[in-house]
């Protein structure tokens, strides 16, 4: 079996506070409500290891939702790196969504401080999973974010997520298929080559052996 266990460890804010064994570490970032929790649950196989909502960045507000004791450290605070640990010997990393419009404007400041100090100072960090929504168009934050790693040289992976969601063609919607070509064209002009990338869906559990295979070859890199 590839994944044998999983439990959460640390929730902090603080990159200095981050486990300091130095196994090495994913991290999932993406807008609110692009399937980041769910694409946790279903990498690890475990439906309430991370919190998941339908209404964007509610599960902020508890942002480890398997257990309330455990996560007494998380509560209150509405912005927190979490690091699951993985097997014994890694961890993935869950950072808050970017782009929740109601969120308070300090916490906004907040949260790029510490999540852009974790990316430029982490040295166990493997690769950024950058989720990204395929059912819908490509969005500015996203292009931001996605042209902010690559001009920081952050190794990153890109995660289409939702790939699941067919959209009706009368009505104009696109298949995740276009909206993740659009989306590696808008890109191509920050990086010197398009970072790797996966199609994924928490809904099938495609592209789930994909990035665990993808993981474990950038581990023993
Ligand atoms: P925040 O923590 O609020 O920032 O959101 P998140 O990025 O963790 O998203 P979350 O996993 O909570 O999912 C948001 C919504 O999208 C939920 O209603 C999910 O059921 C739905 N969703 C997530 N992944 C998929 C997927 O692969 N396919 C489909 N169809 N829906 C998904
Ligand atoms: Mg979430």
């Amino acid at each position: 079996r590839i994944l044998r266990g999983s439990n959460i460890v640390l929730s902090n804010v603080e990159t200095e506070a981050c486990p300091a064994d130095g196994w090495p570490e994913f991290a999932l970032v993406g807008r609110s409500n692009v399937g980041k929790s769910s694409l946790l649950n279903s990498i690890v196989k475990r439906k309430k290891l991370a919190l998941t909502s339908k209404k964007p960045g509610a599960s902020r507000l508890r942002p480890l939702g398997i257990n309330s004791e455990e996560h007494a450290l998380a509560v209150g605070k509405t912005q927190c790196i979490n690091h699951f640990r993985i097997n014994d010997s890694w961890y993935l990393v869950d950072l808050p969504g970017y782009g929740y419009a109601s969120a308070p404007h300090e916490l906004k400041t907040d949260w790029n401080k510490f999540t852009k100090d974790y990316f430029l100072n982490r040295s166990t960090l493997v690769s950024v999973f950058l989720l990204i929504d395929a059912s819908i168009p490509a969005k500015k934050i996203d292009l931001e974010y996605a042209s902010w790693l690559g001009q920081n040289q952050v190794p990153m992976t890109i995660i289409f997520t939702k790939c699941d969601k067919r959209k009706k063609k009368k009505n104009g919607g696109k298949h995740p298929e276009e909206n993740v070509q659009d989306f590696q064209e808008l890109i191509s002009e920050y990086f010197e080559a398009v970072p790797p990338w996966i199609m994924t869906s928490s809904v099938t559990n495609q592209g789930r052996d994909e990035i665990l295979l993808h993981m474990s070859q950038l581990r023993n890199y």
